[in-house]
């Protein structure tokens, strides 16, 4: 069975996407640096699939350490690229840190896909590349707009980087995924999103809120010129973005790749909006969110929302959870990281 890369596969859709490639037939690695993760999430990818995953601890900002991964695994057929930093308001404060750390990990990676010449390369991308677009629900064709943050330009970058670098290297077809707003966690509540520090995101204040680990949450902004006032934006389950990865390496596999590079949104088609979202949780939760209005978020896109016909038809993409479900199990894995809070707060150090 083809052997798949996975970098950042300790991480929160990383870790997810591993365990949708090992359930259809795949032989995974991992490499990631668990800078920003927890490699014991794998424990929870063996307790789904019964595999034992090995993570390399390699950072891929040092080639050599990089290299020496593809040359231990000569049968790299593809590679799924999530391992960067994410946290929009952090790379506007650390611009430089974003820059190094997903480019050079990305042109590292890239050394190795030309030197031993790996066939597919699938890179996690953002709805983020399309700005605030004029009309609400993007196509794959919307232009995009200068990025909102550097996280963004990285994400603008990294795509046209693979482009490039595909146009001198066609023996490797690449796909583009556009994520909309992935939440939720695996149906099986062994493996969800692990926030470091306070959330940035949407969901996981919310859930944090609720269980008593924030004191409360504000919505930032509803005078918006939406029908209630708050964001719109298109949330999509967590474990339906995993299968889209697999979808987009079976599409490799099975070459129906055209022109060298295809970019896909990854999102419902849905535009749901920030109070709708509060609703749903405490809706499924039982519970009633301690939330207050505060002010407008610097560098927030108003509303968008995917047209995901493209992947649909072409992957063959057909994402199963609704709002309730992306809810109701994010705030199950909530409870669980309660219940069970040894689970992942052992010192980074003690973990191999
Ligand atoms: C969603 C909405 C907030 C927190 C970013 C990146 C995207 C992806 C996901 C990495 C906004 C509002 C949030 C809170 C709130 N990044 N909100 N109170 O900004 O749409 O997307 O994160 O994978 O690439 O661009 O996601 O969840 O931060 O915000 O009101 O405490 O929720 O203002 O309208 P965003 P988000």
């Amino acid at each position: 069975m083809a052997k798949i890369l996975v970098t950042g596969g300790c991480g929160y859709i990383g870790s997810h996407t591993l365990v949708d490639l090992i359930e259809n037939g795949f032989d995974v690695i991992c490499v990631d640096n668990n800078s920003r993760s927890n490699p014991l999430i794998l424990k929870g990818v063996e307790e789904i699939t019964g595999k034992s995953v090995k993570n390399y601890k390699v950072d891929l900002c040092n080639y050599d350490d990089t290299y020496a991964i593809f040359q231990e695994n000569r049968d790299i057929a593809g590679i799924v690229h999530f391992a960067a930093y994410k946290a929009v308001g952090e790379s506007v404060e650390k611009p430089l840190m974003y820059f190094e750390n997903n480019l050079v990990s990305l042109i590292n990676l890239l050394k190795c896909v030309q030197e031993f010449n790996i066939p597919w390369f699938v890179f996690s991308s953002s709805c983020t590349v399309y700005g605030n677009p004029d009309n609400s629900i993007v196509t794959e064709e919307t232009p995009t707009k200068p990025a909102e943050s550097p996280y963004g330009y990285t994400k603008q970058m990294g795509e046209g980087m693979l482009r490039d670098f595909q146009k001198s290297n066609p023996q490797t077809q690449v796909i583009l995924l556009r994520y909309f707003n992935p939440v939720g966690a695996h149906p099986s509540i062994q493996i969800g999103e692990l926030p470091i520090g306070k959330p940035q995101n949407l969901v996981p204040a919310i859930t944090q809120t609720a269980i008593g680990k924030l004191p409360k949450m504000t919505v930032f902004g509803n005078d918006y010129h939406t029908r209630d006032g708050s964001c719109v934006r298109d949330f999509i389950h967590v474990s339906d973005i995993a299968n889209a990865h697999t979808l987009a390496i079976k599409y490799l596999q099975d070459g129906k790749s055209e022109n060298g590079v295809e970019v896909f949104n990854l999102g419902t088609g849905n535009g749901v909006t920030v109070l709708e979202a509060v609703k749903a949780f405490e809706k499924v939760s039982g519970l009633k969110l301690n939330y207050e209005i505060g002010a407008r978020r610097a560098g927030d896109v108003i509303s968008i929302y995917a047209n995901n016909d493209k992947a649909k038809s072409k992957l063959g993409w057909d994402p199963k959870f609704g709002l309730d479900d992306m809810m109701l199990t994010a705030w199950q894995w909530e409870l669980k990281l309660k219940k069970d809070e040894q689970m992942f707060s052992e010192p980074k150090s003690q973990l191999n």
